[in-house]
């Protein structure tokens, strides 16, 4: 999603990794191994994606996120916009209900209405969404969007009770949970929380995940894990609008996962961006300790910072802005008008220096 950064400024990036650390060479390397298979490699493929990038996918939900998934059960997409678009294709008719998150990514919420859908927000709480918000309306819904890891932006993890109600309620009222997991591998403290799609006994859940944050966006690559028949409808979609995607990078993605080398950048960056959250932290406390409360989160890519009482945070944004540095404020991922005193804090495309520097800018511009 592009944002307004002037020349010279510094963004919290609300999602973005920090594509400067990307291994180009290593991606690279695999990319020209790949091409040069020639014949084997540059036709058409399968509209799901190259068996093996589905293989070394579905082995890597299994050993890490608890998803019984095969090869078969995963279909790749180009990143986790086209896998939303997918399923919402699939999924629904015009008049539709679809619950989000009341603060969210926003563009997921437009491709629901661009497929005819009315889209409802569900309010947050400290543990997540509110079933009991989820409960009055679950008659009537056709999907639920939730990013329950690392809630996108406010970075809370759904609470273990929810999970379950929220699967229970999806069986009972035969709506589809499409859950978004963007962020999974960046998780700090302690062991990262399993998906939905981990506990989904009754095939209600749609899980999305993305190369987008652990490598770079410009790489195109997610895929979609979900029940046999809906994911046939995403795979025929797929197939009239794309063919398949980019068979030699899939391949290239493919190789890199099975030596382990994805899994080895994976743990660097995680250590990396663990430092630049506890930076990010620190700064904030010492320099605006009386302006701007949060928790620490276990894992994500961002902070979620609230302003105390009698400061206009979206006036600050402006004041920062004029100064070189840029926060997305609460209203960037509002669905409706309210103002909120809140703000994400991307921290992870900043490198130490820069969110040292971009933390002096906000306090400087906070009056
Ligand atoms: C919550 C969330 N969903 C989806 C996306 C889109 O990511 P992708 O590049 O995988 O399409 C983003 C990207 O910023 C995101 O933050």
């Amino acid at each position: 999603m592009p944002y307004d950064v002037p020349k010279g400024g510094l963004l919290f990036a609300p999602n973005r990794p920090d594509v400067r650390l990307i291994p180009t060479d290593l991606i690279g390397r695999a990319y020209r191994r790949a091409i040069r298979r020639g014949a084997r490699i540059l036709g058409y493929g399968r509209p799901q994606g190259h068996e093996r990038l589905r293989a070394a996918v579905a082995s890597m939900l299994a050993s890490t996120r608890g998803i019984a998934a095969t090869a078969d059960d995963v279909c790749i997409t180009r990143g986790s916009q086209m896998a939303l678009a997918l399923l919402a294709q699939s999924l629904l008719r015009p008049g539709d209900i679809v619950a989000v998150e009341e603060l969210t990514y926003r563009p997921a919420a437009e491709v629901f209405r661009m497929h005819g859908a009315k889209v409802v927000p569900i309010a947050l709480d400290e543990h997540g969404i509110k079933i009991e918000a989820v409960e009055e309306l679950a008659g009537k819904l056709r999907a639920l969007h939730v990013t329950p890891h690392h809630q996108f932006p406010t970075t809370v993890t759904l609470s273990a009770s929810r999970r379950l109600r929220l699967l229970e309620l999806a069986r009972k009222h035969k709506f589809a949970i499409i859950e978004e997991d963007y962020d999974h591998e960046f998780h700090y403290d302690g062991p990262p929380v399993l998906p939905l799609a981990s506990a989904d006994r009754f095939g209600v859940v749609a899980y999305a995940g993305t190369f987008s944050k652990v490598l770079a966006p410009a790489l195109r690559t997610g895929y979609i894990v979900a029940p046999r028949p809906l994911l046939n409808s995403v795979i025929a979609h797929r197939l009239y609008i794309d063919v398949q995607g980019d068979r030699i990078l899939e391949y290239a993605l493919a190789e890199l996962m099975e030596e382990g080398e994805i899994q080895r950048w994976i743990r660097r960056t995680r250590r990396e961006y663990k430092m630049r959250r506890d930076l990010l932290a620190n700064a904030l406390r010492r320099r605006l300790g009386d302006a701007l409360t949060f928790s620490i989160p276990a894992g994500g890519i961002g902070l979620w910072v609230k302003a105390v009482d009698g400061i206009d945070i979206d006036a600050w944004a402006e004041r920062a802005h004029k100064r070189g540095v840029v926060m997305i404020t609460a209203k960037g991922f509002a669905l409706t008008g309210r103002p909120r005193p809140f703000a994400r804090l991307g921290f992870a495309a900043l490198n130490r220096q820069e969110l040292a520097e971009a933390v002096r800018r906000l306090a400087s511009s906070l009056d």
